[in-house]
């Protein structure tokens, strides 16, 4: 297998192919003088079976786009069996029309996915599983929930909580804190959808000299988080760690998450960045989308 690899997470496609023994294809990826995405790829020749790794991280709409093109060029040099390992599939929040008017850009943007006739899909901690009905290929939805496990195991203690942040992480949050062996408590939050401020209106147990794990799927404006945060520190919490699998590394977030009451910050490289805040620990998911590409 070759790994070919767009713009938006070199580092991690470089670990992939380390781990999978592949050879790591050339191109070059530059842009026309209008702005249009140029897409060059430098191999003489393309393997029958390549996997194309692109996260539809920031810019989300021009890393799309580079994706489709890549994926065209290396069919039109010979691949056939194309895999996208696309971590983070940008647009996955929008799973929903949740006003009138609106679009469901989660499915749009299956849809342009598809577009690139990749045989198969594999992501990581898809925000809602219904985002798999959308495509009409396989998609392989990985977690990244082992290497949070392996990384709190050793930590947990009879003072340690797990803490829902919403309603739709109460299912993961739960399995989680039952693997950990840890106590579950869950959190009321609203958001406004015009705004998208974020309110905490209560939790289901005193926090009180507790220690707690946050975990959540994404992390966007950092609200949701941060308030959860800030409502279990006045709440009496002894320490806030938290576990997000795609940190979207939405400029400024870091900066705010670095001053909020949230200790310690573990996340993947789904989305790549060269955040060095000292509150930021990133665990490598490359060994996980090796694993299923070898499989
Ligand atoms: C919500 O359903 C998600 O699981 C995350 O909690 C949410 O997307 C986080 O967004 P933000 O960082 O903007 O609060």
């Amino acid at each position: 297998m070759q790994i070919f690899a767009g713009s938006s997470n070199q580092p991690l496609a470089k670990k992939i192919a380390k781990t999978t023994k592949s050879t790591f294809g050339k191109i070059d990826l530059s842009r026309f003088s209008n702005g249009e995405a140029r897409v060059f790829v430098q191999e003489k020749r393309v393997k029958e079976k390549v996997a194309v790794v692109q996260s539809l991280s920031l810019p989300t709409d021009e890393h799309l786009i580079e994706y489709v093109l890549l994926c065209d060029a290396l069919a039109r040099m010979g691949a056939q069996d194309i895999t996208a390992v696309m971590p983070w599939i940008g647009y996955s929040l929008q799973d929903k029309v949740f006003r009138k008017g609106e679009p469901l850009s989660a499915k749009a943007v299956a849809q342009i996915i598809q577009v690139s006739k990749a045989k198969r899909v594999i992501t990581l901690d898809l925000h809602n599983r219904a985002i798999l009905g959308f495509f009409d290929i396989p998609v392989i939805d990985l977690s990244a929930r082992s290497l949070f496990i392996k990384y709190f195991r050793r930590s947990v203690n009879k003072k340690t909580f797990v803490v829902a942040p919403d309603e739709g992480a109460v299912k993961n949050s739960t399995s989680f804190a039952m693997d950990l062996g840890a106590s579950i408590v869950y959190m009321d939050k609203k958001r406004n959808l015009t705004s998208g401020k974020v309110d905490i209106i209560g939790m289901s147990r005193s926090v009180k000299g507790n220690d707690i794990i946050i975990i959540d799927d994404i992390i966007s404006t950092g609200s949701t988080l941060i308030e959860t945060a800030k409502a279990l520190k006045h709440a009496g919490a002894r320490s806030i760690r938290v576990a997000v699998t795609h940190h979207l590394h939405v400029p400024g977030v870091q900066g705010k998450l670095d001053k909020s009451p949230i200790d310690v910050f573990v996340t993947t490289d789904t989305i790549a960045n060269n955040n060095k805040s000292p509150k930021l620990v990133v665990l490598s998911v490359a060994d996980l989308i090796g694993e299923e590409l070898r499989y």
